[in-house]
């Protein structure tokens, strides 16, 4: 023990402290988890929970509070809200909200307090997830909830331009776009970035291609909801264009079999 001081006083420590952890270890306390987000139709979404096992989880009060928020260009941000509280009876896993939008966007936060009553102690989450609600004219087709869409421009021969328009609403916070290759650790170069009150405009040029290759571009979006760092991936595929050269060799070969033949044709 003399050798190792700090050692000692660790463990005197860690023994002084061992009573003041003996009352709480003997509580086990675990959260309900948000399972999905699904949307229904073009107007509505259900959100789906479920509780953790009853055999592990000891908390005799639980608290559910469920924000949404709706956004899309042009509207100001309505929120949405649900709260329960539940005891014994753990029979509602899911809500479903009906929208005045269509095809809107939405950030879903599902927040909980577990906690045992006459014991001083509770476990208390949050998570968030993004959510879209379908289209008009096919309530069968519902487009991904993310925080911007990504489009590709100026597709030539052996360059091409990735677009990504971040949604400019309060319902997250941007934090970083990385746009790169699919399976090579090539970045895209970023060119611009703009806002126009609508969107955040960002511009990623890619040079030295081959021509008449599909590229698989994949978009790294990080974002804050509800002040959690989420990052979403958005991927699509470019093909360039054939070489902006007048002729290729093949084509050349091509041509001059085509002239030979013609002037074959002739000669009989
Ligand atoms: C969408 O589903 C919700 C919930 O089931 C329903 O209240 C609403 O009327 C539906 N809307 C449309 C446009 O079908
Ligand atoms: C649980 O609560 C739900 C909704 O309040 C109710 O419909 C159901 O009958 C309750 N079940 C039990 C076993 O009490
Ligand atoms: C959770 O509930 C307990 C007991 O009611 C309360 O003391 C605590 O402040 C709550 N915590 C949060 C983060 O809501
Ligand atoms: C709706 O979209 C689905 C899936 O893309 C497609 O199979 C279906 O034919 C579409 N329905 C209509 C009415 O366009
Ligand atoms: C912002 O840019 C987008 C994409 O270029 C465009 O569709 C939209 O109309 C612009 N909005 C404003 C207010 O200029
Ligand atoms: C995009 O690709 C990545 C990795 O290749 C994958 O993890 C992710 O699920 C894909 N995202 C979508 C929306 O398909």
């Amino acid at each position: 023990m003399d050798t190792h001081p700090q050692l000692a006083s660790l463990l005197v420590l860690l023994l002084s402290l061992a009573p003041l952890c003996h009352g709480q270890t003997s509580v086990y306390l675990t959260e309900p988890t948000l399972t999905s987000v699904v949307a229904v139709n073009s107007t509505a979404l259900t959100v789906n929970w479920q509780f953790a096992d009853a055999v592990i989880d000891q908390s005799d009060l639980i608290r559910v509070y469920i924000i949404i928020a709706e956004y899309f260009t042009g509207y100001n941000t309505a929120l949405y809200t649900a709260n329960y509280t539940f005891t014994t009876n753990k029979t509602i896993t899911s809500w479903t909200q009906n929208f005045p939008l269509v095809n809107a966007f939405y950030s879903v936060c599902f927040s909980s307090n577990s906690t045992k009553t006459n014991v001083t102690q509770f476990v208390a989450v949050s998570q968030c997830r993004l959510a879209r609600t379908c289209l008009r004219t096919n309530s069968s087709v519902c487009p991904s909830a993310l925080p911007a869409v990504v489009l590709a421009s100026s597709v030539a021969s052996t360059s091409f331009l990735i677009v990504v328009h971040w949604f400019n609403t309060s319902s997250f916070v941007y934090n970083t776009t990385s746009v790169q290759l699919a399976g090579a650790n090539t970045p895209g170069t970023l060119i611009s970035s703009v806002s126009n009150g609508t969107y955040f405009i960002q511009t990623f040029r890619f040079t030295d291609r081959q021509p008449r290759t599909t590229y698989t571009v994949n978009a790294m979006l990080t974002y804050a909801v509800a002040n959690q760092l989420r990052t979403d991936t958005s991927n699509l595929t470019v093909t360039t264009s054939r070489s902006s050269k007048p002729f290729l060799t093949s084509d050349l070969l091509i041509f001059g079999a085509a002239l030979l033949s013609l002037l074959l044709l002739k000669s009989h």
